[in-house]
């Protein structure tokens, strides 16, 4: 049975809100079940519940002994099976497993004990969690997982590719939040395209935003999209906007992988945005707290003592917001 949160139809439209994630009532045979399935949720990892009986032994052409492995991940393609110390269990079912291997090669399974859930998270490309000394408790909640921002930029990126059919664009990336999202917006984009990038730094005593690094290339008659991590009050991108609309480009667009909406001051037309999300501060995918936490795979909002820890932590590269 599948999970209804993760499995809805996909949304091939402008929905970007972030999707409510919570975890539904379900009949799990085992308590174990309902803690794992918890986890997933948790990192927002879909997430089937028996899904598939694979018949192990036949007798007479009937079949007779069948293993229903406990999960299926579909974005990793892996069937998981959860097992306790027990070790009668553990013996039988190292048997079925075996067995399924031996009869269906191309099926990935684990089995997993309890202690190793977040070893399995490591195979997902979430080593990052311990690379960055954050522990999964200092978490408070994932917004959006590596697969749900992966399947979102191939989505945008088709959606430029789209509207810029025919031309070639510059892609102006404001440093430094954007590292990962450009990267992979721009191998999303199937039309010939320049990069380019900027930095803007805010002089809190003049209340002023102002470039420090600008731009290589001369974008005059260029096709443009300004490319930004995340947008809140609107007043660094109506500041770059401004900027770029005098250099003269032959269209200027704008895209932003998340869009703190609420938090809008300066009125702005976004033409593509990633999510909107709620007014919480994020990191992950290239959104820092003082250089910390770029590299996590995924969008998270940490738990606020991380924060007021910081100042006192000897592994915080830079100790002034970044
Ligand atoms: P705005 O000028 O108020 O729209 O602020 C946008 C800039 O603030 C972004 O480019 C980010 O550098 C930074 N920022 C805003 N919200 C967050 C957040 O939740 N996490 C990390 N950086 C943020
Ligand atoms: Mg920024």
């Amino acid at each position: 049975m599948a999970n209804p949160l993760h499995d809805g139809p996909a949304d091939g439209d402008h929905a970007t809100a972030v999707r409510p994630i919570s975890n539904p009532e379900h009949p799990f045979a085992h308590p174990a079940e309902h803690e794992f399935a918890a986890f997933l949720d948790f990192y927002r990892i879909r997430w089937q519940y028996e899904p598939t009986s694979f018949p192990l032994r036949w007798e007479d052409g009937r079949v007779v002994e069948m293993f229903a492995p406990d999960f299926y991940l579909p974005e990793q393609d892996l069937y998981v099976e959860l097992t306790t110390m027990k070790q009668s269990l553990v013996t039988r079912k190292n048997r079925k497993m075996r067995e399924l291997r031996e009869l269906y090669p191309d099926v990935n399974i684990v089995l997993i004990y309890r202690k190793n859930y977040h070893e399995l998270l490591s195979r997902f490309g979430y080593g990052a969690v311990d690379i960055t000394s954050l522990r999964p408790e200092q978490i408070e909640r994932v917004l959006l997982s590596s697969a749900e921002i992966a399947g979102r930029v191939q989505e945008l990126g088709r959606e430029i590719s789209r509207d810029h059919a025919g031309s070639s664009i510059v892609l102006v990336g404001v440093l430094k939040g954007i590292t990962f999202f450009l990267a992979d917006l721009a191998r999303a984009i199937s039309r010939p395209l320049a990069l380019d990038y900027l930095s803007i730094s805010h002089d809190a005593a003049e209340g002023r935003v102002h470039i420090s690094k600008d731009l290589d290339l001369d974008i005059a008659g260029q096709h443009v999209l300004l490319v930004e991590d995340i947008v809140n009050t609107g007043v660094s991108m109506d500041f770059v906007l401004r900027t770029l609309r005098e250099r003269n480009p032959a269209s200027l667009r704008v895209c932003a992988l998340l869009d703190k909406a609420e938090r809008r001051l300066v009125p702005l037309d976004i033409d593509y945005v990633g999510f909107t999300i709620p007014n919480e501060f994020v990191v992950g995918y290239g959104l820092d707290y003082r250089e910390l936490y770029r590299n996590l795979p995924f969008i998270c909002v940490l738990k606020r003592e991380v924060y007021e820890a910081k100042g006192r932590r000897r592994d915080a590269p830079f100790s002034s917001p970044g």
